[in-house]
C-alpha cells in the first residue's frame, strides 16, 4: 500500500514576523492550518500511513497540531536535524517508506483541486515518477519542467534565471522507489540543498520515464503577508459555507452572506458581512467585519471595523475605524484612543505586538 510524506521541517523566513513563533505549515487560511488541507487531500487518496518530517524547532507544535487526527491517519514523526533540502528529506524517511512507490505533499502548499486523478495517473501508468505542475507568470523561485507532448518530461531546473518554460513544480509529487539509489548519489546545490529536482532530473538521465499532470485550478504559496491575505481570499471565496453554531451568541447581529460562526463566539449590535470565519470564543461588538476576513479564536473586535484581514488567536482590536489588508499574530492588541485622526490602517503585526494609536 502506498504511503505519503509530508515534509513540515525547514525554516520559514518569507512569512516574518509571523513564522517566527508558527511554523510556516501551521499558518491558517481561512482559520485552517495550511497543513490540515494537506491532510484533507491526501485522507482523500486512501493513503493512511503518513510519514511527517518535522525540524527540531517546530516539531513539537506540528505534532500537537496534528493530535486531534480528524482523518484517522497513521502518523509516524521523523525528525530531520538540519533542512538539508527535499531529497534530504526522503533520505531521512529511507526506512519508513520501505520499497514502495510513495506520495511525497510539501506542507506549505495549497491546491484548489483534489490530488485523486493525479495519484489514478501514477497507479495506472506506472511510471518512475509524476510531478504536479501548474502554469505561473514568473517561475524562477520555483522548480520548473519541460514537458513534451506527450505529457513526459523531458528536463527540469531549480530555481533558474532564465526559465525553459512557465510551469513550476507544485510541491506534490509520486515516486516508485528508483528513485532512493539517485538521492544516495546526489550532490548539494549552489544553496546547500539536496534537491528534489535534481533527483527527478537523476531519474531522467537514467532513461527513467516522468510523467507530468497539469493542474487547471489555483495554487497558493503562502509565500509573504499578501500572499496569505490572497489565499485567504481565495479558500473563503471557494470553500466556505454558511454554518453558524448553535452554541453562538447573537444579540443584534446582521449576519449577511456565507459567514462561519464558531461555538461561544458572540456578536452583538454588529454586521458581519461574508465570506467571513469567526473563531470559537470570539467577541464582536459595536463592529463591521467586512468580507475576506478571518478571525482565530478568542479574539475582541470592539467599536472598529475591519475587512480582508486575518487575526490570529487572541487579537484585541478597538476603537480603530478602518483596518484592511491585514496580518495580525497571536495576541497582538491594536488600540486607537478616542480623538486620533480616522484613516484606513493596514498592518502586519507578528506575535504579542501592542499599538496603541
Ligand atoms: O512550493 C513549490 C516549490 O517547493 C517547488 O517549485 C521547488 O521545486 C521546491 O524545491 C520547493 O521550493 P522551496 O525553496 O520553496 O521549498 P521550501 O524550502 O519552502 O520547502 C518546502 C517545504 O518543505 C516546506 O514546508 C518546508 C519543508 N522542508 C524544506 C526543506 C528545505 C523540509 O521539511 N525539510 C527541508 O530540508
Amino acid at each position: 500500500m502506498m504511503r505519503a510524506l509530508v515534509l513540515a521541517g525547514g525554516t520559514g523566513s518569507r512569512l516574518r514576523p509571523l513564522t517566527y513563533t508558527l511554523p510556516k505549515q501551521l499558518v491558517p487560511v481561512a482559520g485552517k492550518p495550511i497543513l490540515h488541507y494537506v491532510m484533507d487531500q491526501i485522507h482523500a487518496t486512501g493513503i493512511r500511513e503518513v510519514g511527517v518530517i518535522l525540524a527540531p524547532q517546530t516539531g513539537a507544535q506540528i505534532r500537537s497540531s496534528l493530535e486531534d487526527n480528524p482523518w484517522g491517519l497513521s502518523f509516524t514523526f521523523l525528525l530531520q536535524n538540519e533542512p538539508l533540502g527535499l531529497a534530504h528529506a526522503v533520505k531521512v524517511a529511507r526506512d519508513f517508506l520501505e520499497d514502495q512507490p510513495f506520495l511525497m505533499y510539501l506542507g506549505d502548499n495549497l491546491i484548489g483541486a483534489s490530488i485523486v486523478h493525479f495519484v489514478e495517473l501514477f497507479r495506472k501508468e506506472q511510471p518512475e515518477a509524476v510531478i504536479l505542475l501548474k502554469e505561473v507568470e514568473d517561475p524562477r523561485s520555483f522548480g520548473v519542467a519541460v514537458v513534451n507532448d506527450a505529457g513526459e518530461v523531458t528536463r527540469l531546473v531549480e530555481k533558474p534565471k532564465n526559465p525553459p518554460s512557465s510551469l513550476a513544480l507544485v510541491g506534490v509529487y509520486l515516486f516508485s522507489p528508483a528513485v532512493h539509489p539517485i538521492i544516495e548519489h546526489l550532490r548539494p546545490s549552489w544553496r546547500g540543498e539536496l534537491e528534489i529536482t535534481d533527483a527527478i532530473q537523476g531519474l531522467l538521465e537514467r532513461g527513467h520515464r516522468v510523467l507530468a499532470h497539469t493542474l487547471d485550478a489555483w495554487w497558493l504559496d503562502t509565500g509573504k503577508k499578501d500572499d496569505l491575505l490572497e489565499a485567504n481570499r481565495v479558500v473563503l471565496d471557494d470553500w466556505l459555507k454558511r454554518e453558524i453554531d448553535e452554541k453562538a451568541v447573537l444579540e443584534e447581529a446582521r449576519i449577511v452572506g456565507r459567514v462561519r460562526v464558531e461555538a461561544g463566539a458572540v456578536i452583538r449590535r454588529s454586521t458581519v458581512r461574508g465570506p467571513v470565519v469567526v473563531g470559537k470564543g470570539s467577541r464582536i461588538e459595536d463592529a463591521f467585519i467586512g468580507p475576506y476576513t478571518s478571525i482565530g479564536r478568542d479574539c475582541v473586535i470592539r467599536r472598529a471595523s475591519v475587512e480582508h484581514a486575518v487575526l490570529l488567536d487572541g487579537t484585541v482590536v478597538e476603537g480603530v475605524d478602518r483596518l484592511e489588508d491585514s496580518l495580525l499574530g497571536h495576541r497582538v492588541r491594536l488600540v486607537r484612543k478616542d480623538g486620533q485622526p480616522h484613516h484606513a490602517l493596514r498592518v502586519n503585526l507578528g506575535d504579542d505586538a501592542e499599538v496603541v494609536l
